[in-house]
């Protein structure tokens, strides 16, 4: 089974992290974020997918390159210029002809997307939408249906007056090859305010899968911290995460004075020294130095970050190799070593 992963966005709203590495790679408990979309995907057999973007980062392609472990065919769609979310399936389907997903590449679930597809066949829907149900849907497509889950509306990005659902468009859907014929060649096009209007229009089958699974759109620092939280905590499945509370990389060295409460991730050759305070949940990537006496709570830091002596750390993200002075105290940050505030220092 195939999946395009519409990955052509920028990833504005997750900077100053995405100015140094693309949005899907963001790491998320220590592995890029699109890989765990792929695990995923590969769980419910769906391994050809391909990657639809503006660009072919070259960190996505290594990656994959090195860590072939994936069970799959993955390739790449680029577009010479953004050709919008539908725009960027019919470039990247040209060869589709049979029933294929279709993934917002910031989207974590841990939806069944087995039980989805059953449904979309169950129905002999031309396209099957899966809804989450939110709190603000005013950043969404709001989507109305009627008793048997037929889809009556689409409202993308309701003002707060026009809010006629909490459902919103999820951002994953099935559809049948059919539905390419609905967008036009190498133009800008839209699932949201082309493809599907229209298709409502003409009376077509399209369904709403509405389901409880774990959701989150991860575009913000808030969104992608709550998401590494959300693993660590167990509350959505993670095929990367094995359950364990505090998970230290047997090559790191963890001073017997530092204090570790669950959930903490240690990936290999960090240096936790004496009397470290580690208050979970808390993920450090690969070479950070913690120095002595200094308190990381509620916080992710990738690889080489290194944190002062007597430094404390609360709520923040701190990217690759960020350096962090003796008895700093951050707390809600989010610095990039290039980008960083005044506390990223050498
Ligand atoms: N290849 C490609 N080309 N991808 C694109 C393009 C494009 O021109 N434009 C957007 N994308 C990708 C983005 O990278 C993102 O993964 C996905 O399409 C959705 O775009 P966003 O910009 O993140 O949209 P949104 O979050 O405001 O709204 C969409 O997602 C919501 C769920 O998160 C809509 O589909 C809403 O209806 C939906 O509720
Ligand atoms: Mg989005």
């Amino acid at each position: 089974m195939k999946a395009i992963i519409l990955v052509g966005g920028e990833g504005t709203r997750l900077r100053p992290l995405t100015y140094t590495v693309v949005k899907s790679m963001v790491p998320v408990v220590n592995k890029p974020f699109i890989e765990h979309v792929l695990r995923q995907l590969a769980a419910h057999g769906i391994n050809e997918v391909v990657l639809a973007m503006g660009y072919k980062p070259d960190s996505i392609f290594e990656y994959f390159r090195k860590n072939s472990t994936l069970d799959i065919n993955l390739t790449y769609s680029l577009e010479e210029k953004p050709l919008g979310t539908a725009g960027a399936v019919k470039h990247a389907g040209s060869q589709v002809n049979e029933t294929f997903f279709v993934l917002n590449g910031d989207v974590y679930t841990d939806i069944d997307y087995t039980d989805m597809l059953n449904f979309h066949r169950r129905n002999k829907a031309r396209a099957t939408i899966a809804l989450t149900r939110v709190e603000d849907p005013t950043k969404f497509g709001v989507v109305e249906t009627d008793q048997n889950g037929r889809v009556l509306h689409f409202i993308e990005k309701p003002s707060a007056d026009k809010v006629t659902s909490h459902w919103i468009n999820a951002g994953i859907y099935i559809l049948e090859p059919e539905v390419l014929n609905y967008i036009p060649e190498g133009a800008f096009y839209m699932f949201e305010h082309g493809v599907f209007p229209e298709m409502l229009e003409k009376g077509e089958p399209v369904y709403a899968y509405i389901n409880r699974a774990y959701w989150i759109d991860m575009g913000t620092p808030e969104k992608y911290h709550q998401l590494n939280c959300n693993i660590l905590g167990g509350s959505c499945d993670s095929p990367l995460h094995n359950g364990d509370k505090i998970v230290i990389d047997s090559s790191s060295k963890v001073h017997p004075t530092a204090r570790l409460t669950a959930p903490v991730i240690i990936d290999a050759n960090c240096v936790i020294e004496e009397k470290v305070e580690l208050k979970g949940p808390v993920v450090l990537g690969k070479g950070c130095l913690i120095k002595k006496g200094a308190v990381i709570e509620n916080s992710l830091l990738w690889d080489n970050v290194v944190v002062g002596k007597g430094a404390s750390i609360i709520n923040s993200i701190l990217a690759t190799g960020v350096k962090i002075k003796d008895k700093i105290q951050l707390e809600g940050q989010t610095l990039n070593q290039e980008h960083g505030g005044s506390a990223d220092t050498k």
